[in-house]
């Protein structure tokens, strides 16, 4: 998935609480953005490097709109940030424009989009544009992916791939912690992930541990026994110590 579409995802979920007609507003906004501004404009959030863009990337356009126009609440987006899209798109000039002068000079003045887009369908790309590249969303997002940048490779897999459903580090659950796989398994780690199980481990009433047979390379795998191994190695985490353990 690209980064935009998690967060298209993100944003929707996170608004599930809100009537269907907000979400309604937003995915047409989503697919309007698209059909109106990714021509020129790159959508991503974060923007991909293009050795040579024509336009700047949406998510800077907004978070430095929003900076300098010192949107804080949902009555400056309806009074100030709304307006300013609907108006700048379809009668861009250089005094209206908050693009630096550097900017300005190497992208030009951004052409007029009269006739390609309406000042209704402007409002509706503008609420979107609006709750889509929020700092504060891509600030946790970013947070997140540095945390899960810093875990150990095997944790890394064992994150992504599902093995948290059914598993945990330190409790059982579905199937035996991997603290407890590392300390008690006789199995042939490896084997069992390509393979899957069923009624080895007795308190797991006959519950069955999928084969993931093709899904992992073999040093990958080599990863993900030597990361089970390694909880066998060292102290679990006190959980008075720590409120994430596993
Ligand atoms: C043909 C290319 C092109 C298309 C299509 C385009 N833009 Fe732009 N846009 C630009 C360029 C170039 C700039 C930077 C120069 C400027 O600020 O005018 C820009 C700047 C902007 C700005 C920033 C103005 C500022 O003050 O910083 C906004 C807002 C904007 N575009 C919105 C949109 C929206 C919304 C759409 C789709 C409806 C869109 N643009 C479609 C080329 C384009
Ligand atoms: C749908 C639930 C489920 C998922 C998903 C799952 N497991 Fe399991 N796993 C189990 C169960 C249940 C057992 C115990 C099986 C048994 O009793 O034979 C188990 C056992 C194991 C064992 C111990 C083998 C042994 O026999 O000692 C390992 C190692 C293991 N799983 C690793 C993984 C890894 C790595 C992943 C992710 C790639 C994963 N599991 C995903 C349910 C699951």
């Amino acid at each position: 998935m690209s980064p935009r579409k998690t967060y298209i995802w993100l944003i929707l979920i996170f608004l599930t609480g809100c009537s269907s007609q907000g979400n309604h507003t937003l995915e047409t906004g989503a697919v309007l953005l698209e059909q109106k501004c990714a021509f020129c404009h790159n959508l991503d959030m974060p923007p991909e490097t293009y050795e040579k863009e024509s336009a700047p990337p949406m998510m800077a356009v907004v978070f430095h709109l929003k900076e300098f126009m010192k949107i804080k609440d949902l009555k400056d987006k309806e009074d100030k940030f709304i307006p300013f899209i609907q108006d700048y798109v379809l009668y861009p000039s250089k005094e209206k424009s908050y693009c630096d002068e550097e900017s300005l000079k190497s992208y030009g003045v951004m052409p007029s989009q009269k006739g390609n887009v309406s000042s209704e369908e402007l409002k509706v790309i503008a609420e979107y544009m609006y709750t889509f590249y929020d700092q504060q969303v891509y600030l946790k997002e970013m947070q997140a992916k540095a945390a899960f940048d810093a875990l150990s490779k095997g944790e890394q897999l064992v994150r992504s791939n599902g093995c948290l459903n059914c598993h945990a580090i330190e409790k059982d659950k579905v199937g035996p912690s991997f603290r407890n796989i590392a300390k008690n398994s006789t199995e042939k780690i490896m084997d069992v992930i390509q393979n899957g199980s069923q009624g080895k481990w007795k308190q797991f009433n006959n519950m069955m541990m999928p084969a993931f047979k093709d899904k992992f390379s073999k040093e990958e795998l080599i990863i993900l026994k030597e990361w089970i191994d390694s909880l066998g190695k060292i102290e679990a985490p006190k959980p008075w110590r720590s409120k994430n353990v596993i």
